[in-house]
């Protein structure tokens, strides 16, 4: 494995020397730096790679993850999930969320839940939404009961300098991208580990230590949630990572390419956090289908990989450490080359590292193991 400042490829031919290439941490966010970046001496990426330009006057926002739980996935009438879509669907535009998809995923539990992820530009513009929808009077008059699916929400509200995004594409926003004035040129600061959070503004002055998972799992609350209304309180830097692979735009050679060489890998990469994730600071992680907002159900040949890390640093070890993301990651370079770099394939990854305040995770009749529910069992167990 590569040590923590060599660039990952020595081979450098898809991008000229002497490029010009943009600084990821947009100008207004720079300030001195008491953690110097990673990025090797005259260092030149071996493919592009894009993020997302928000609005300079742009503070914070937001990503909500708000869902319904079937454990009996015959259950699954389609009812859950289309009542949390009308929420984002029929309020004022005004409070609309600036993007919106629809995902599910049976997890380690064998439950099947579906979510709607959205954005929003602005703590503010989210709280208008909860508000003028409906949805927080729907969410307080909520019970758990047998007869209706758990239900769940996950909410995050980074400033812009705890979130980065970057991208293979610069056609396609993905995700908080959609919020972007405009998309960045080529980047620095990609493709050598480290590089995420030479992106972050704030890891410019903070280290970003967070509370580590063996330390703080066991306050006891355990037991069965899946009959209550729970709360899980944040964590100092928390990390979420949102990863995401769309093959739909692939041709036959690279569709088997991906297909056969790097999605299986990425999944067992996946199944590993998933399972045993715990041993390595990942308190949970699935491989989400997005879906059809229109009959939740036909697989858009989109994924994505959402997990909760106790820290930067965890995220950081599992992806520079683990054999299945060493191989994909190397395997990119082998793949843009045996494609000669007619990429159709479109990664993108968003990283959120977070205050504990800008966190806020509640489940209502969701078993023990969804989400952050999984940070209150004792280790272990
Ligand atoms: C970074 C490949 C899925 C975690 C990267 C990069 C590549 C890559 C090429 C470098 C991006 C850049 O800086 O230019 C892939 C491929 C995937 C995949 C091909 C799937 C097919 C995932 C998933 C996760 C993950 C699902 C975790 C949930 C990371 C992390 C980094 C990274 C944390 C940043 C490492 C650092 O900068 O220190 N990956 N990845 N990747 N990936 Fe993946």
């Amino acid at each position: 494995p590569a040590s923590s400042s060599s660039p990952i490829y020595s081979d450098r031919e898809f991008i000229p020397a002497n490029k010009m290439l943009e600084c990821a941490i947009p100008e207004h966010l720079r300030k001195e730096r008491t953690f110097p970046v990673s990025t090797p001496p005259d260092y030149q990426p071996p493919f592009p790679a894009y993020c997302a330009r928000f609005p300079t006057q742009m503070a914070d926002l937001v990503m909500a993850i708000i869902g319904a739980q079937y454990s009996d996935p015959g259950r699954n009438d389609g009812a859950g999930i289309a009542t949390i879509k009308r929420f984002v669907t029929d309020c004022p535009e005004s409070v609309r969320p600036t993007f919106w998809e629809v995902a599910s995923v049976v997890d380690k539990a064998k439950a099947l839940n579906l979510c709607v992820v959205a954005y929003w530009p602005s703590v503010e513009a989210y709280k208008g939404w909860q508000e003028q929808s409906g949805f927080q009077k729907w969410w307080d008059e909520l019970t758990p009961d047998d007869e209706s699916p758990g239900w769940f929400q996950e909410v995050f509200s980074p400033t812009v300098d705890r979130f980065e995004t970057v991208f293979s594409n610069n056609a396609a926003p993905e995700g908080a991208a959609n919020m972007q004035e405009h998309i960045s040129g080529e980047m620095l600061e990609h493709a050598y580990w480290g590089s995420m959070r030479d992106r972050l503004g704030v890891a410019q002055d903070d280290n970003l230590e967070g509370e580590r998972l063996g330390a703080s799992s066991t306050n006891g609350k355990d037991g069965d949630t899946s009959t209550r209304r729970v709360r899980v309180p944040g964590k100092k830097n928390l990390t979420v990572i949102r990863s995401g692979q769309d093959w739909s735009g692939t041709l036959p050679k690279e569709r088997k390419l991906y297909l056969e060489t790097m999605h299986p890998v990425m999944i067992t990469g996946m199944n590993f956090l998933r399972d045993e994730g715990r041993t390595v600071g990942c308190y949970n992680m699935n491989v989400w289908d997005v879906v059809d907002p229109n009959n939740f159900e036909a697989n858009l040949e989109r994924t994505f990989g959402l997990g909760y890390f106790d820290d930067l640093s965890s995220l950081e070890h599992w992806s520079k450490s683990h054999q299945t993301h060493i191989d994909i990651f190397g395997g990119f370079l082998m793949y843009a080359k045996k494609l000669e770099n007619n990429i159709s394939l479109r990664l993108f990854h968003e990283i959120l590292v977070l205050e504990p305040s800008q966190q806020f995770f509640e489940y209502i009749g969701c078993h023990s193991e969804t989400g952050m529910l999984a940070s209150l069992q004792k280790d272990g167990s």
